[in-house]
């Protein structure tokens, strides 16, 4: 086991995209940022210094952070932010960890520019479950502001509604031909003909699910959320926010050019985004440049069976993980409403977060950030920044898909709260995630910090135990699930790893109204099982 040493200079940076000059935010004055690479079971140290105007955390998505909690990275949970001027160092082991992840800032929404791609190699001399293709590439599928996209968080909570779509999606950072100024702003793969291609998919968008296609060929999926999966072959792909997935493209068409697009997946009705594409190429070597590209096609933005049907196809290379038995059975609603005064309704319940009119939920309880990390309010027992009674079943339920007949008008509210839920360790947990709502419902990416789960079971309108079918045997294992819209999920996991661990809406927008919970994982009872003491250089509030 070797370590990596990495360091981070988050910086401002010039830019030009879409015809407008401006600064972003970036790592090392690289957009999309660096990747870490790594090895299975590697030291990973990484130092964040902030050069930038804005508070700053890293975050490692889908990082286990074994016993590394104070490293986990999202603002206000495990750590304060890194002020400007100030440094962090991140510091984990990658616990038989391999494949493909990505890293991002958390806090505010600086994530929009702040990201790259983790990349984790099997352990020297064990081989890959396929066979090891030609070369790699890494697709970040991201979005594009105008706006500087810390302004763009307190505009859109200002303004009471939704997000608007971003000026360009991205692929590598590059919109492609179908955006302003952009013909030449698009990245392109040389193709050799006959060789096999692993592409590292990423999604770091902010707020939108997306497909991604290749005209003409055909992808098989080999890793989804640094996991193995059973090769599955399909034209098309969704990766929602946070997901990470590993496909192999052989390059056995005729010699041309090919589209790679990336477009929008938008499950909820009658909200703004961006329906063009982001275009790459996959184009292969003794192609004129030329040439005009195959059209990569993408499933209409609506398509809810192109989602079911990737996700159906996704199963773990092995069998017979899964925690068979369960000790805690949890049910999770998630939700967007729009608060609404009714007396005799305790002001509370009266507003969203930041005074606004929309609130996102979990059991309808709206997240609020504590004034510290509650990592340091947990480990040091500093009392007033958080309860430990989020409810593990609904306190309410407006049942959306069947229209509930108590949904009076309180039934659709939510209270905020710091609310936490404590798990000794070592439970093994069963979460439903129930989508509902009174706004719409919709797709939600919901990831779990410091674990992946299975996921069990899933399917439309609301989890009926008599009749939900699992698959206990080899289901997918995913750090993020896009919960179907309208419909469930089941999510199974050991609690094996002591910390405070972020459970939220991969929407950032969904994030800023409060769809978000915690879990509090107490210590076991061997000294491997305990949470380490806090670093020296942990940022202070
Ligand atoms: Cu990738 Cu809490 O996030």
């Amino acid at each position: 086991r070797s370590t990596r040493f990495y360091d981070f200079k988050v910086q401002t940076t010039r830019i030009t995209k879409l015809c407008n000059t401006k600064d972003i935010v970036t790592v090392n004055g690289m957009y999309p940022g660096p990747v870490v690479y790594a090895q299975e079971d590697d030291r990973v140290i990484v130092k964040v210094t902030n050069e930038s105007p804005y508070n700053v955390t890293i975050h490692w998505h889908g990082i286990r952070q074994m016993l590394s909690c104070w490293s986990d990275g999202p603002s206000y949970i495990t750590q304060c932010p890194i002020q400007a001027g100030q440094s962090f160092t991140y510091e984990f082991t990658l616990v038989k960890q391999k494949g493909t992840l990505l890293w991002h800032a958390h806090v505010s929404w600086l994530r929009g520019t702040v990201y790259g791609a983790i990349v984790m190699y099997p352990k020297a001399g064990v081989p890959y479950p396929f066979t090891y293709p030609y070369k790699e590439h890494i697709i970040i599928l991201g979005e594009y502001w105008l706006k500087d996209v810390v302004q763009l968080e307190k505009a859109v909570l200002a303004s009471g509604g939704g997000p608007p779509p971003a000026d360009a999606f991205t692929i590598n950072g590059h919109p492609g031909p179908n955006y302003n100024c952009s013909n030449n702003d698009a990245y392109k793969i040389d193709v050799v003909p006959g060789k096999t291609y692993l592409l590292r998919l990423v999604n770091a968008g902010l707020n939108m699910e997306n497909f991604f296609s290749i005209a003409n060929h055909r992808m098989t999926i080999v890793e989804a959320d640094g996991e193995y999966t059973k090769p599955f072959t399909t034209d098309r792909v969704m990766l929602g926010p946070g997901q990470t997935m590993n496909v192999l493209v052989t390059g056995d068409q005729s010699i041309g050019k090919y589209s790679m697009a990336m477009g929008p997946y938008m499950s909820a009705q009658g909200i703004p985004f961006q329906n063009i594409s982001a275009i790459a190429y996959f184009q292969y070597l003794g192609a004129l440049p030329t040439s005009l590209s195959l059209p990569a096609r993408l499933p209409s933005f609506n398509d809810n069976l192109a989602v079911k049907m990737v996700m159906d196809g996704l199963r773990s290379l092995k069998s017979g993980h899964v925690p068979k038995e369960i000790d805690q059975n949890l049910y999770y609603t998630i939700g967007l409403n729009v608060q609404q005064c009714h007396s005799p309704t305790p002001q509370q319940n009266c507003q969203g977060l930041n005074n606004g009119t929309m609130a996102a939920s979990m059991n309808n309880i709206s997240f609020v950030k504590p004034k510290i990390s509650l990592l340091e309010a947990y480990y040091n027992r500093i009392n007033g920044q958080f309860t430990e009674d989020f409810p593990g079943v609904p306190l309410k339920f407006y049942d959306f898909v069947n229209g509930a007949p108590n949904n009076s008008p309180n039934n659709t509210q939510s209270m905020i709260g710091t609310r936490t839920f404590v798990l000794e360790y070592g439970t093994r947990v069963q979460l439903i995630l129930q989508d509902t709502g009174t706004v719409s419902t919709e797709n939600h990416p919901i990831h779990l910090h410091g674990y992946s789960f299975y996921v069990v079971g899933y399917g439309s309108g609301n989890y009926n135990p008599q009749t939900a079918q699992f698959n206990l045997v080899d289901p997918p294992y995913l750090n993020t699930i896009g919960v179907p819209v309208g419909g469930w999920a089941a999510i199974r996991f050991v609690a094996d790893n002591p910390g405070v661990w972020f459970m939220h809406c991969h929407f950032d927008i969904h994030l800023s109204w409060g769809l978000a919970s915690v879990f509090i994982v107490k210590n076991g009872k061997g000294e491997l099982e305990t949470l380490p003491h806090p670093p020296a250089d942990l940022p202070r509030c």
